[in-house]
């Protein structure tokens, strides 16, 4: 992709398979992954795989629990996967108690799993907005204190890497549930990379751009396919001048949760070529979020 002044973007990334550390760097370590079954979840999972990592799927469904099983033995890692609804803190005591089973304790925790959809603020339901906080944010404290406990009273190492999203500093406007439950994830990075890295466990964020994927849910798809064309057609959107490709993202959480980096805690990793920061002199007209998901006038209900 180049720009029409022929300008490059910023140049591919090395092929698939490669990885950024050396061979064999989590043999030995168990890393659970919330969400591992689909999208960037499983790519974040492949690339510990990759480097020797055993892998603890967690998921709702059982379709994604065996696409996630699938993923990781295809490169050759031992993998266990546990239905878990990570909103139910008895539901996720028990997961951690299936990976100990089989690994032993997890040195790593990826907390992926999030739900989402877009919705102008004023059509969510009550119901609606609740289940997005209570997976993304309160799902996400509950596995880092499952996690963090069990290390605490074991005395081991450890360290979290929390997917975030750019709006979580900017606001996230047809995302108000999930800009706020990720504005909330972000904070806690903060807090308990302090609280709990006097007993040796870090914690960061990483934050995608845009990385098209397979699994992306419908509503996000076509959301993106109507503002910019097919989902190739975003390049020219970014100032990369290109998307993103899955194992970047997995490069850059293997780096932070490893021990080339126990000294960074604390950090959020934006992995998204500078989009979040593109800014341009004048901005386009404004289009409401209502137009932009083609709904109507909204109308109280009777
Ligand atoms: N638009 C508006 N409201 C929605 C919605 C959508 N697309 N999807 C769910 N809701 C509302 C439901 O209507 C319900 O509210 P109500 O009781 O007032 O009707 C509430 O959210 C809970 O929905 P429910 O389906 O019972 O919850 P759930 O626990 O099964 O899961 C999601 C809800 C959001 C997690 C579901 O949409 C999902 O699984 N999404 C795919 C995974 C995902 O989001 N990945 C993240 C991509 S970034």
């Amino acid at each position: 992709m180049s720009s029409e002044s022929g300008t490059p973007g910023l140049p591919a990334p090395p092929p698939t398979g490669t990885s950024a550390l050396p061979a064999g760097t989590y043999d030995g370590d168990t890393v659970f992954v919330t969400g591992g079954g689909t999208g960037l979840g499983k790519a974040i999972a492949i690339e510990f795989a990759r480097l020797g990592a055993s892998i603890v799927v967690a998921s709702r469904s059982s379709d994604h629990l065996a696409a996630g099983r699938a993923a990781i033995e295809a490169v050759g890692a031992e993998v266990e996967v546990v239905e878990c609804d990570i909103r139910d803190a008895e539901a996720v005591g028990a997961a951690f108690d299936a990976a100990e089973d089989r690994f032993g304790l997890p040195r790593v925790l990826v907390n992926n799993a999030a739900a989402n959809f877009p919705s102008p603020a004023e059509d969510l339901s009550p119901n609606a907005w609740r289940t997005v906080v209570d997976i993304t944010l309160n799902g996400t404290f509950l596995v880092s204190r499952e996690f963090a406990r069990r290390h605490l009273a074991a005395g081991s190492p450890a360290s979290i890497v929390n997917v975030g999203a750019s709006y979580a500093w900017t606001g996230g406007p047809g995302f108000a549930h999930s800009a706020a439950a990720k504005a909330g994830v972000k904070n806690l990075v903060e807090t308990l990379a302090v609280e709990w890295g006097p007993f040796g466990i870090q914690v960061n964020g990483l934050v995608p751009g845009l990385f098209p994927h397979e699994d992306m849910t419908d509503d996000i798809r076509e959301g993106l396919e109507q503002a910019g064309g097919p989902m190739d057609g975003h390049a020219d959107r970014q100032p990369a001048l290109r998307v993103g490709e899955r194992r970047e993202l997995g490069w850059a959480a293997t780096f932070l949760a490893s021990p080339y980096a126990r000294f960074i805690s604390g950090h959020t990793l934006v992995v998204d070529g500078a989009n979040w920061q593109r800014r341009t002199l004048a901005n386009p007209p404004i289009t409401t979020v209502r137009d932009q998901l083609g709904r109507g006038a909204f109308l109280l209900e009777d």
